[in-house]
Parts: structure tokens; C-alpha cells; sequence
């Protein structure tokens, strides 16, 4: 399965996919990684492994349709079949979401339906929750929904900071994440509409 990661930033997700793809025996290969922001240490990343890279700056498109249409043309000219979104900071458009319908993928950072949106690990805090963690999921169009294909815990404890929880559940999402493409590369996941037919990945 030929594979294009998004990222916007410090792309540590991205370097566990990297990691897994780089043994021969990983079902998926990586052959691009593009970025709406230029110069981040996410590319770093993608050359040190030998992966192609792009810069599509959002800044240079009228609106979200065009950067869209660039994005999509940049990676179906590399040859990507499936999108993998790792802290890509971008909402997307209908268009694009329906374009890779059933060949996209976002890792968020809590356990969806829990928290969509920003700042879950201090919103999991505030709610008093005991266990909080990660969430692989195909992408639709509303924000952080679709069907779950795997889920990761981690617990909350009692001198938890915003950060000191962020960094339990990032070491969460660097295991699920290249779990759940596997699975998915080897043809092991499906789907019936918003459904998954194939059990929930728990790493
Ligand atoms: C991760 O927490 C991911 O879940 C969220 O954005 C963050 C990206 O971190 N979507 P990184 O760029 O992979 O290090």
C-alpha cells in the first residue's frame, strides 16, 4: 500500500510510521510526506528516512477548495493510494474528504467521541477523567468523527500536568498508529458505511 502522510509540525507520529515502514516486512510503504508548512521538523524527518517530500503552503491558495485540489494532485502524482494525517493542522474540505473516502486516516488525541477539537489533554483534566488516550479513525467530514479503527488508554494521575499527560498519551499514539496502518495495509480492517465490521484495534 503506497502511503502519503500530512503533517504540519514536529511530526513525531509520522516518524513511528517511518519507523515501522522500515522494516521490509511492514505491509505499507511510505513514499511521501507533505507539509502546508514550510521549513518543520516533520520534513527533517521524511529526508533523514529517504522519503520524498512537499510543501504545500496554504498561504499561497484563494481559499481551501484550491489548496485542497494542490494537495490531493501532489499526492496522486507521487502515487499515494491511502493518506495518513499526523498533526496535520488543516480542516478539510468536503471535496477532499470525499475524494479519499475509506483512504484516509487521523490519529487524534483522546477517545473519541471524547473530545473532538483542540486542547483534549487539559479538557480531559478539567473533566476529571481517570483514563484518557488516543484514537485512530477513517476521516469524515464532520471534525474527528468516522469509524474508530483503534483506541489506546492511558491513565490520568493525580499530579498530572497538561503536558506530563500530552507525553504519556504521544508514547500511546507512536504505538497505535503504525498498529492500525499495518492492519489496514494487510487488509484486515473493513468497513460498511460508518461502520467497522472487523474488530476495534487495541494495541
Ligand atoms: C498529536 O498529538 C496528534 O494526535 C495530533 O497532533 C499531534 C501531532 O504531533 N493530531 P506530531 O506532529 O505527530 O508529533
Amino acid at each position: 500500500l503506497k502511503v502519503g502522510v500530512l503533517i504540519s509540525g514536529r511530526g513525531s507520529n509520522l516518524q513511528a510510521l517511518l519507523d515501522a515502514a522500515s522494516d521490509p516486512s511492514f505491509p505499507a510503504e511510505i513514499v511521501l510526506v507533505a507539509s502546508n508548512v514550510p521549513g518543520v521538523t516533520g520534513l527533517e524527518r521524511a529526508e533523514k528516512a529517504s522519503v520524498a517530500t512537499a510543501t504545500v503552503n496554504h498561504r499561497d491558495y484563494e481559499n481551501r477548495v484550491s489548496f485542497d485540489t494542490a494537495i490531493t494532485q501532489t499526492l496522486e502524482k507521487a502515487g499515494v493510494e491511502f493518506v495518513c494525517l499526523a498533526g496535520f493542522m488543516r480542516l478539510v474540505t468536503k471535496e477532499f474528504v470525499e475524494h479519499w473516502h475509506n483512504r484516509m486516516i487521523n490519529i487524534h488525541p483522546a477517545l473519541l467521541p471524547l473530545f473532538p477539537g483542540l486542547d483534549t489533554h487539559q479538557r480531559a483534566l478539567d473533566e476529571g477523567c481517570k483514563l484518557h488516550g488516543c484514537t485512530v479513525h477513517y476521516v469524515r467530514h464532520e471534525m474527528d468523527s468516522g469509524p474508530i479503527v483503534g483506541q489506546a488508554a492511558v491513565p490520568v494521575l493525580s499530579d498530572d500536568t497538561e503536558s506530563s499527560l500530552a507525553a504519556r498519551v504521544l508514547t500511546a499514539e507512536h504505538k497505535l498508529y503504525p498498529e492500525c496502518l499495518r492492519l489496514i495495509a494487510e487488509g484486515k480492517v473493513t468497513i460498511e458505511g460508518n461502520e467497522l465490521i472487523s474488530p476495534v484495534i487495541f494495541p
